[in-house]
């Protein structure tokens, strides 16, 4: 199956960026969960409006799906300001950042998702723009190529990424506010989803509320689009009402078992039992193993497994939990010998 198109991709496809306009709160107090990241910025943003300056550079890191872009739509309709949205890899030559960047009205927010794909000639001109405002650009080539600095409007920059490690330092310490975002606990999702619903229209009983939260891994994209399936389902099976059985059957097709994994989460599990013992085994053998690249599994699924206690990172490298085994319905090899003993 192509990655993307899978039930817990957390990429989104096209039909779903017209949906998640629509799910999107736009004001702070609608925003459920990240109440640490929330709280202080609250603090951050009436700050910054008292004294009529931009607020100061923010970076958010963590796992995809979590409402990074959903947040920072909040923190520039919270200030009264306008919002430009970009990624790292959309910007490919300082040119393309120079013509976003030079049309910012003060205090504006800009957006860069994806910011550690920043390109390294793009990523050292933001540095002065971050830091004073100014663009430094080289104009023409060779002996007769000079300087020039364009003063910019005072602006935001607020960058998003799921691994704040590889962010360069320089870019890194320009950020004077850094918030990790963690996955939701199932009482937050349920908030969520019962809120999308209802957006929605889609009746839904408490049960499979519950079912649907404890089963999107911990993010927001992931119940959103689950929500959407059981519609599908109940739509065509049943009578447009989401009940417990119809809930069941949709995330048994979709092959999402009753803790949220899915069949690659399994895998992994399996594989670090079946041909490491259980580990401690590093991530790049696990990588080749399963067939996928590293930073897949240390963004997209390792987040979920850690959180549910099925995975535990060592010095040594990664180890199951007997949780896992108990999960796979494996038998530890360690337990089977002791009560053998
Ligand atoms: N949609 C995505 N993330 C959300 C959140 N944290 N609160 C409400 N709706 C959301």
């Amino acid at each position: 199956m192509e990655y993307e198109d899978r039930i817990t991709a957390t990429k989104l496809n096209d039909e779903e960026k017209t949906v998640e306009l629509t799910l999107r709160p736009k004001k702070l107090e609608e925003y459920i969960g990240q109440k640490k990241a929330t709280d202080n910025l609250k603090v951050f943003i009436k700050a910054a409006q008292m004294r009529g300056e931009p607020l100061d550079h923010v970076l958010f890191y963590g796992p995809p799906g979590l409402g990074k872009t959903t947040l920072a739509g909040i923190i520039a309709n919270e200030l009264g300001v306008d919002i430009r949205i970009t990624s790292g890899p959309a910007i490919e030559r300082a040119g393309d950042l120079a013509a976003i960047i030079t049309n910012l009205n003060e205090n504006d927010v800009l957006f860069i998702d994806e910011i550690h794909r920043l390109n390294r000639s793009v990523e050292e001109i933001l540095y002065s723009a971050m830091e004073d405002f100014a663009l430094d650009i080289i104009i023409g080539k060779g002996p007769s190529a000079r300087s020039i600095r364009l003063d910019l409007a005072k602006f935001t920059l607020i960058g998003a990424t799921t691994r704040a490690g590889s962010l360069s330092a320089p870019l890194r310490d320009r950020f004077g506010v850094v918030s990790k975002f963690e996955l939701y606990n199932v009482e937050e999702l349920k908030t969520i989803i019962k809120r999308s619903a209802s957006i929605l229209n889609i009746p839904i009983d408490e049960e499979s509320l519950e079912e649907l939260a404890k089963r999107s891994r911990g993010t927001p994209r992931v119940a959103n689009r689950l929500l959407k399936r059981v519609r599908d389902f109940s739509q065509v099976k049943g009578n447009g009402e989401i009940d417990r059985e119809i809930t069941d059957s949709t995330l048994k097709s979709l092959g999402i078992d009753e803790m949220g994994l899915e069949s690659l989460d399994r895998e992994i599990l399996r594989i670090i039992i079946e041909r490491f013992k259980g580990g401690p085994v590093g991530i790049d053998t696990i990588a080749a193993a399963i067939g996928e690249e590293r930073v897949t599994i240390e963004d997209l699924y390792e987040p979920y497994l850690i959180q549910q206690g099925f995975l535990h990172r060592t010095q040594k490298g990664r180890m199951v939990s007997d949780e896992a085994y108990l999960h796979l319905g494996i038998i530890n090899p360690v337990d089977a010998k002791l009560s053998i003993d």
